[in-house]
């Protein structure tokens, strides 16, 4: 596996790829890997004969009094991992290669709307810094397709949508959440969690589920549901944001014939905020 930290190396070792015809397939992350992680690499593999991971933890998403310094940095475990997996090329790039003008002076790149509800309304900006280093780093990898994980839902329809609305030539590839064997989410964050909180962590998919139970038995009162798994969570120790049930294909509102579904949630536990989503097909 090769490393590169600079957009020169990168691209040089790009272009004799390319040369030959192959195809290139980008993998973001912000290090700290999981087997989340390392099964979006697979999914990679199955699309392009080249896989490039990129390890960048990226201040611009972060919010003030978020975990940007704390955020978990693994990197010499992550190399091991991504090694083993096979992956080509890892990209390490550093604070000026993604943003040489300064995060302050930084080109910033916006999706409206989309991004100032559900999390955007908690996380103000935090859509932007992530629809901004991606915009990067399609630009600087020029991947033929890119993988996102499903866990974080609204980011994937915040890239989807970036990437339609700028016409980018990138396919985005969706992979499944992977779960611990209670079915809590994988996420660096859980490391956070104190014994204790992650007892009770894996009841925020319980909830979910719950919800989708409901929504199969034929409720609808959409509403009512958000707010009973709100006062569950709270009764279980959670701060939860937000539970909302959306439509999947473009996290609108949801009418009473809506037949794709998903549930959000966003809730805080501990040091941890914990996001999930259920898709639900009625
Ligand atoms: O999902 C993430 O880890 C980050 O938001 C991403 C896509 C790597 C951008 O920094």
């Amino acid at each position: 596996m090769q490393i590169t930290e600079t957009s020169e190396s990168l691209r040089e070792q790009l272009a004799d790829w390319r040369q030959s015809g192959e195809h290139i397939a980008l993998v973001p992350t912000m290090g700290n890997l999981h087997d989340g992680h390392l099964s979006l690499v697979e999914i990679a593999r199955q699309h392009a004969e080249r896989v490039v991971v990129s390890i960048f933890v990226n201040p611009m998403q972060f919010g003030d009094g978020e975990d940007f310094a704390a955020y978990p940095k693994t990197l010499e475990l992550d190399k091991r991992r991504l090694k083993r997996a096979n992956v080509d090329l890892l990209f390490v790039p550093n604070l000026e290669t993604m943003y040489p003008f300064g995060i302050d002076n930084a080109t910033s790149v916006t999706v409206p709307v989309l991004t100032d509800e559900l999390c955007g309304s908690f996380r103000p900006g935090h859509f932007d810094g992530v629809t901004s280093v991606v915009s990067r780093l399609f630009s600087l990898v020029q991947p033929d397709v890119a993988i996102f994980g499903e866990k974080d839902f609204q980011q994937l329809m915040v890239i989807r949508r970036l990437v339609k609305d700028l016409s980018l030539p990138v396919e985005i590839i969706a992979g499944a959440t992977r779960r611990e064997d209670d079915e809590l989410a994988l996420s660096s964050r859980n490391q956070y969690l104190t014994e204790e909180e992650r007892a009770i962590a894996p009841q925020l998919y319980a909830t979910l589920k719950k919800i989708g139970e409901g929504l199969q038995s034929g409720k609808r009162n959409y509403t009512k549901m958000e707010q009973q798994a709100m006062n569950d969570l709270e009764a279980l120790g959670f701060k939860p944001d937000y539970v909302s049930i959306r439509r999947a294909e473009n996290l609108g509102e949801p009418d009473r014939d809506t037949d794709e579904l998903v549930v959000l949630v966003a809730a805080h536990l501990g040091k941890s905020r914990l996001i999930d989503n259920l898709v639900v097909h009625i």
